[in-house]
């Protein structure tokens, strides 16, 4: 795609300038926002402003570009990496700056995060704008489409199920690097029906990032909920967590690489029943195609296929996946004995965002489809207790706790058709 008049997408006539700049913001501050940040302020005619909340972030970052442009250090393959230096226009902690004249708005934190950026930046947003949940995990639909109101109408949601690339801040606000790229992505687009926004705001999203990962539109909302790579971490922290007392281990356990029979059988089986829901909504539900949602070793097949050296079984795709070198299990250390160790952190994001912003959704829409989800509920039910919340009671969502979840009954969403009427 040319890169100049990419706003005239969006039809906002009285904010173009003459260069047709696409203006965009990043909200976050975290390794997905350094990249997104840098990356997009490396291409022509698009202007990039950050949105970061959190802490003292907006200071430093700014405070970091005064001193000399961010670099950006791009894994090709292992003997071509490319470092490109390019700077966002503006790092700030204020809505209201933030927004003004934006085209599209990138929310590239943790799911947990997501509720807050919205509430902030809500009343600022112009007609036909895009948000994009770069990954949205599941349920950012829900509650992106609630924090707009009547908004939704005139505007568009898309939702990625999962981070274009694998990505570590280096240095704050001036180093970030970009391990890999994914081969293919899954991106789903609500549009509000009085949006002049079509499915092309996805074209300009791919000449953003570049050729990869190559995007694929997936043709309804509901199937990309049911994709979020959330189902991966619970399941592999429960089946290596699941006996653990109080010990201190010497060193921390290798994550993906170091995943056994058992929590391979655990994941195999989540995502089996999160492909059965989809294939019953499917099959109550006509001219719906549910056929995006495959399972979780068909996907690391098709979308790692090159990094994978066996594709034999879950367990071997995992264990030889050269994106997952050396990725630890999450781990706290703690002083013992006049020696170090670890044990595990539970409150890192696999449980904390990928439990009530992932498993608990994915649950909520198989309610909803009448599936049971035995393997489901018992890792929700673990989690829950790791996290001290309650979402879960018996096999069904009606835990205390479950407000503070993205399920889909939160919202008022009781059937299927309630779902395909958001
Ligand atoms: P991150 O862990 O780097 O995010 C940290 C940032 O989140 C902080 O810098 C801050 O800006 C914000 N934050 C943290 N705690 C907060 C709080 N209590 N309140 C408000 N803001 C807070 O996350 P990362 O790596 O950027 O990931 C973003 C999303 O992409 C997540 O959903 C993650 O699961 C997903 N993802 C990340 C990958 C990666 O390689 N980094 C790969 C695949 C998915």
């Amino acid at each position: 795609m040319d890169g100049r008049k990419l706003s005239r997408h969006f039809s906002r006539a009285e904010d173009l300038d003459s260069e047709g700049t696409l203006k965009i913001l990043v909200c976050g501050g975290g390794n997905g926002a350094h990249c997104m940040a840098a990356l997009a302020s490396s291409r022509p005619h698009v202007d990039v402003r950050v949105l970061t909340l959190y802490a003292d972030e907006a200071e430093r970052w700014t405070q970091a570009l005064k001193e000399e442009d961010m670099t950006i250090s791009i894994t090709y393959s292992e003997d071509n990496i490319e470092d490109v230096k390019s700077r966002p226009s503006l790092v700030t902690k204020d809505p209201a700056k933030a927004a003004e004249g934006i085209h599209m708005i990138f929310f590239t934190v943790p799911a947990f995060a997501h509720a807050q950026y919205l509430q902030a930046i809500a009343p600022h947003i112009l007609d036909n704008t895009l948000l994009i949940g770069l990954p949205g995990q599941a349920g950012f639909e829900f509650q992106a489409v609630k924090a707009l109101g009547d908004k939704a109408k005139q505007c568009a949601v898309a939702s990625f199920e999962s981070l274009p690339w694998a990505c570590r801040t280096l240095e704050f606000g001036r180093h970030v690097q970009l391990l890999g790229f994914k081969e293919a992505l899954g991106a789903a687009i609500l549009i509000g029906s009085k949006s002049n926004l079509t499915s092309h705001s996805l074209d300009i999203i791919q000449f953003i990032f570049g050729e990869n990962p190559v995007f694929k539109v997936i043709n309804n909302y509901v199937a990309i909920n049911l994709m979020a790579k959330s189902i991966i971490h619970p399941p592999l922290m429960y089946g290596r967590w699941r006996r653990y007392t109080d010990e201190v281990l010497h060193e921390k356990p290798l994550f993906y690489q170091g995943v056994d029979d058992e929590q391979a059988s655990l994941l195999s089986k989540v995502s089996d029943e999160v492909v059965m829901t989809a294939k019953v909504i499917e099959s109550k539900r006509k001219n719906i195609d549910m056929s995006a949602v495959i399972h979780i070793l068909d996907w690391y097949r098709e979308y790692y296929c090159h990094e994978i050296s066996d594709h034999s079984c879950l367990k071997n795709a995992m264990q030889t996946n050269k994106a997952y070198d050396g990725l630890l299990h999450p781990m706290k250390q703690v002083a013992t004995k006049g020696s170090e160790g670890f044990v595990p952190d539970f409150n890192y994001r696999y449980i904390r965002e990928d439990v009530p912003f992932g498993l608990v959704v994915m649950k909520g829409i198989a309610q909803i489809a009448g599936v049971d989800t035995p393997t489901i509920d018992i890792i929700i039910e673990w989690a829950q207790k790791q996290l001290n919340k309650e979402y879960i009671v018996g096999n069904r969502l009606n835990g205390k706790d479950i407000g503070e979840t993205r399920a889909p009954q939160v919202y008022g969403f009781e059937t299927i058709e309630d779902l395909f009427h958001i």
